[in-house]
């Protein structure tokens, strides 16, 4: 860093802002919701045998949104039930040419109904209309395209080999990407001859809903895909009931449960979960380009992003720098309203994580680190935290070793590339990791000792359909995404095993 840059660093301090943003909020008139959401089994919607229904919010505002029901062991029999028929009778026999149409057709109305999507997820899900625009939607779509391409030509896949399907699959998605979530989970399903049924989480059930209107309208056959709301207990009963694979993707302390309770049972498994992810800046990096690349890993999605770059490893001579520069570009992050196109940073997807997330901000204040927070005006109603930075961290400290799954980060230092490594990998987790640097060979040696799933150089949270995503550790095993997430869902006969 030369001394004429430091100068123009200019200092912290509160300054009004020159100019405002006018509020541009996105209408939500497109989205048509109805009063009750029954479960989508065989095709069509039903009444829960539970008798039981929960109320779906707003967590922006903590108005209701609409009724959904609850399966009980019974309903998540009967879509598994469906999900059986119609795997046995015709999805698992019909050529990979025809089910690729269905995706296809999938994927179209997706993009075509995309706003409707987007308003809609952000409603439910409190994250900026501009990021489940520019990237839940436009990647949901993405996956069922991919996959529907793969339906084909899973033999020239695994060549040698002859994939088969494995039958019907039970798939347990979370509540921070809910529809990509759920193109991530079904389209490589359906698109290898298998039938699911899908459980999004309790917090966030509406777009799966407007999904499975998609999939009627494409006119995939009944019981190909089955999804069933509720919570835990239901995600529970899914993974005991009779499907031949469970994917789950959400926390390690319940992939670790849903692990325990199908082991020896014969079910295949993947499990995608948590992270505590390093973003490795070095002191040859492009500053201001890497600034970026912290707040977009950190700040996206609220934080709530398994693969969030949650801790910053800073080499020691460019610290003083960079974390100037970053409060000050924390100053210019707007939190509010998910529905105005300018926010950056949306609602606390629910209550309970807005707590969990107080809980480990405390215990970090608690601990010793310093914290930092921009001012910014909260919404009086709602779930929402600040932008919030933690300096002074050292590697005991919670904060520098929970998933806080929020937009909190912590802050280290290192000196020479070995002690990155070695931080870095310092965690019970191995999802993801970020580097920055101008060095190619220095991107190289580190990749090949992070030991995390994804690697980003000199940038973070880039998410393609053809790129494997998936951990190491206690993030999990499995990868979701290109050639390699076909596999969770294919027996490959011949060949070696
Ligand atoms: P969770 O793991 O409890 O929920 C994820 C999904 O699993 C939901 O659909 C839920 O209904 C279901 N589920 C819950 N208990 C289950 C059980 N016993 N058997 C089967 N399914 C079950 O996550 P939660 O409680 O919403 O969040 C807690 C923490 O987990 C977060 O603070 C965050 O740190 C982490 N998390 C990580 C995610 C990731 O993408 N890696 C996603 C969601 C949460
Ligand atoms: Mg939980």
């Amino acid at each position: 860093m030369t001394d004429t840059a430091r100068k123009a660093t200019p200092a912290i301090e509160h300054r009004e802002p020159v100019w405002g943003y006018a509020p541009a909020p996105e209408s939500t008139g497109i989205v048509r919701l109805e009063d009750r959401y029954g479960l989508f089994v065989n095709g069509g919607f039903v009444e829960p045998k539970s008798g039981k229904w929960f109320t779906t919010i707003n967590p922006a505002t903590e108005e209701p949104l609409a009724e959904v029901a609850e399966a009980g062991p019974e309903d998540v029999g009967l879509a598994v039930d469906a999900a059986r028929d119609a795997y046995e009778r015709r999805w698992r026999s019909l050529p990979g040419s025809e089910r690729a149409k269905y995706l296809y057709r999938i994927a179209r109305q997706l993009q075509e109904r995309a706003r409707e999507f987007a308003v809609l997820e952000s409603m439910n899900g409190g994250k900026p209309i501009k990021e489940s625009r520019d990237i839940d939607l436009p990647l949901a779509a993405a996956h069922f395209f991919y996959y529907a391409g793969w339906a084909d030509k899973l033999e020239y896949a695994f060549p040698g080999r002859t994939p088969s399907p494995i039958g019907v699959a039970g798939q347990i998605i979370p509540w921070n990407f809910p529809m990509l979530m759920a193109a991530w989970k079904l389209a490589p399903a359906l698109a290898t001859g298998n039938t699911a049924v899908l459980k999004p989480a309790e917090t966030t059930p509406l777009t799966a809903l407007l999904l499975a209107q998609v999939i009627q309208e494409a006119e995939v056959p009944p019981g190909v895909v089955n999804i069933v709301t509720g919570a835990g207990e239901t995600g529970a009963a899914l993974v005991k009931s009779s499907v031949d694979k469970v994917a789950f993707t959400g926390s390690t302390e319940v992939g670790k449960i849903i692990r325990r309770t199908i082991a020896g049972s014969g079910k295949r498994l993947t499990l995608e979960l948590g992270g505590k992810a390093a973003n490795i800046v070095f002191e040859d990096a492009p500053l201001d380009q890497a600034i970026e690349g912290v707040v977009n890993g950190i700040f996206f999605n609220q934080g709530h992003v398994c693969c969030a770059g949650s801790r910053l490893l800073v080499q020691e001579p460019v610290f003083d720098v960079l974390i100037d520069k970053l409060k000050e570009r924390l100053q210019t992050l707007r939190v509010g309203d998910p529905l105005d196109k300018n926010t950056d940073v949306g609602a606390i997807n629910s209550r309970v994580q807005l707590q969990k997330i107080e809980e480990l901000v405390a215990s970090g204040i608690q601990e010793g680190a310093q914290m930092y927070q921009p001012e910014c005006v909260l919404p009086e109603r709602g779930f929402w935290f600040r932008p919030t930075l933690f300096t002074g961290v050292s590697q005991s400290h919670r904060i520098a070793r929970e998933e806080i799954f929020g937009p909190v980060l912590s802050i280290l230092t290192f000196r020479t590339p070995e002690e990155a490594v070695e931080k870095a990998n310092n965690s019970p987790y191995g999802l993801s990791a970020g580097v920055w640097t101008e060095k190619g060979s220095r991107i190289l040696w580190m990749a090949e000792r992070l030991r995390a799933g994804v690697v980003w150089a000199n940038t973070f949270n880039r998410f393609d359909p053809a790129s494997p995503f998936g951990g190491y550790k206690e993030s999990g095993f499995g990868r979701e995404g290109g050639l390699q997430g076909l596999e969770p869902y294919l027996r490959l006969d011949g060949g070696a095993a």
